[in-house]
């Protein structure tokens, strides 16, 4: 199917409450699944919790909870969280979803039968928080390697997906297909990876005796399934889920692959590695494009409870609004960069580029409709050089907002958002320059009533035109730059293409001014 668009996110543990890391990615995914169905695309927006392993048994055990029980109260932080930012997921997956439960083990029956599993003894070192083994070789003094916390020996028979023998196709693949992982930072890593090391086999299962809590192996009731591979296909199974619903599809078409994985950069190894040899393994499509995002720090330092400083969404939101704090997200810093989150960097965001830029040019246009026109939009001369009125800055203004499209569309498909950002921003300082130029109230003063006009439509079809593509990323700011503007189309029915063309907004309309978009904040 052409015209489909399959976004995934990570699914998220359940042992701890949402922080801003988690927030980034779902709020990047929603920007591309917002934009997409702008284009006229058919969107199936997926994420979900990973709710299996010994991560969350431990925490439900620290509650005094069962481990479904721990998951059933903490799934909810997530949902009210994408709730209170906007998020428009189509699914919401969870691991112990029945449908899940049984992909899972369907996929692991056709490995087993296809000899791309195996039972052998194994010792290694266990590390509970990253739910993995390290060998010899890469503990360091006791540590694991990636977080730093103890580790623990474990000896014990498990089953093996066989993913050493993979490294070459692997290799090849991502060698081959420049744009599989992204950004290009984050391939080279994989590939250092490939080329440095030999590839190992992927121990998949658990022995029940150490680890109840997971999905039993299909054909050895006696262990369950690794929580990674039981995870990662969440983003298969989730296809399942759709029959029956708006997304559901024709026979002959499939949602899978899906266009992006997002991901942050710490689990681009099991994404790119352990994911992309399992689909091999199983004969599925490789997805179009697996993109690591970077990590925020607060203050210079990795966000930790013991630095007590993990930046919780919900209480952003609530000081400072849902828009502003995705618009902070991709405006801030470079998708793919790491970035440091502090509340001055975003009281100054919101204020310079929101209260400022933005919000200002809808208030002064709002508000000189109301006093020149009667708060209706006025009918413009035409945009003729050779006409009765001198329009060369109006035009100017009207071909840097038809000028977004251009690079908008090829930025959005890069995910480069803060470069997507700037583009429409280019189009908001043109707007103030305009007035600043122009002086509408002098026009006034002087009755130059046609050339009024024309200022005063200009800015508001531009205003229009930018909370199009604004849409995604600040949904509800956009919606009611439209509400005040009076357009009569719905943002969530538009297509950008169509909606985009200048000239559509009707002269004669009631403008409806309502509060400030984005008030300042004068103290942090
Ligand atoms: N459950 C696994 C993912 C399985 S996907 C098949 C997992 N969950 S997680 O809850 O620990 O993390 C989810 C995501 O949050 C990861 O992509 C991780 O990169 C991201 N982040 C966690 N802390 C972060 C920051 N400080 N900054 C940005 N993203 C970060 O891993």
């Amino acid at each position: 199917m052409r015209n489909k668009f399959f976004i995934t996110t990570p699914i998220y543990y359940v042992n701890d409450i949402p922080h801003i890391g988690h927030a980034y990615t779902t709020v990047a995914a929603d920007i591309l699944a917002r934009y997409n169905r702008l284009k006229g695309k058919k969107v199936f927006f997926l994420t979900g919790t990973d709710e299996h392993g010994q991560k969350v048994e431990k925490a439900a055990q620290e509650k005094n909870r069962s481990p479904k029980e721990h998951a059933d109260l903490m799934v909810e932080n997530y949902k009210t969280l994408w709730a209170k930012l906007d998020i428009k997921n189509d699914i919401f997956i969870r691991t112990t979803d029945t449908e899940h439960v049984r992909t899972v083990q369907s996929l692991l029956q056709k490995l087993w039968e296809k000899g791309e599993i195996e039972k052998r003894p194994y010792s290694g070192w266990y590390c509970i928080p990253d739910e993995r083994f390290w060998t010899d070789k890469e503990v360091v003094n006791g540590n694991c390697p990636d977080c730093k916390r103890p580790v623990e020996h474990i000896a014990e028979e498990n089953y093996f997906f066989l993913m050493s023998k993979y490294q070459e196709r692997l290799l090849k693949y991502i060698d081959e297909n420049p744009y599989y992982i992204l950004p290009e930072t984050r391939k080279n890593e994989v590939l250092g990876f490939l080329k440095k090391n030999r590839l190992g086999d992927l121990c998949i299962s658990r022995p029940k005796h150490r680890l109840s809590w997971g999905i039993p192996l299909p054909f050895d009731d006696g262990f369950v399934t690794y929580v990674w591979f039981d995870a990662l296909v969440n983003y298969y199974s989730a296809t399942k889920y759709l029959a029956n619903t708006p997304l559901s599809l024709a026979p002959e078409e499939d949602w899978w692959p899906p266009e992006h994985h997002l991901i942050g950069k710490d689990i681009l190894i099991t994404h790119a590695i352990y994911w992309s040899s399992m689909l091999m393994a199983l004969e599925l499509s490789l997805p179009q494009n697996i993109f690591a995002h970077g990590w925020w720090t607060v203050g210079g330092k990795k966000m930790s409870k013991s630095f007590s400083n993990v930046v919780d969404p919900n209480k952003l939101v609530d000081k400072y609004g849902v828009d502003t704090f995705r618009y902070f997200l991709f405006r801030e810093v470079p998708f793919g960069l790491d970035g440091d989150f502090s509340d001055q960097a975003m009281i100054k965001r919101i204020n310079t580029d929101l209260a400022n830029d933005l919000g200002n040019l809808l208030n002064r246009t709002l508000v000189m409709i109301e006093k020149y026109f009667k708060g209706k939009i006025p009918q413009p001369p035409p945009y003729d050089i050779n006409g009765s009125v001198d329009v060369l800055r109006e035009i100017h203004l009207k071909n840097s907002v038809e000028n977004i499209k251009g690079d908008f569309d090829d930025l959005m498909e890069k995910l480069s958002f803060g470069h997507g950002l700037d583009k429409i921003w280019d189009a908001i300082n043109d707007a103030n320059k305009l007035i600043e130029d122009e002086a509408p109230w002098n026009l006034w003063k002087t009755n130059n009533i046609d050339k009024l006009s024309s200022v005063l439509y200009t800015l508001a079809e531009a205003l229009r035109i930018i909370a199009l593509y604004l849409f995604p990323f600040m949904p509800s700011a956009a919606e009611k730059m439209w509400e005040q503007l009076n357009v009569e189309e719905k943002l969530t029915k538009i297509n950008l293409d169509t909606g985009a063309r200048w000239g559509r907004l009707k002269p004669g309309t009631t403008i409806k001014k309502g509060a400030a978009l984005f008030p300042r904040i004068e103290k942090g």
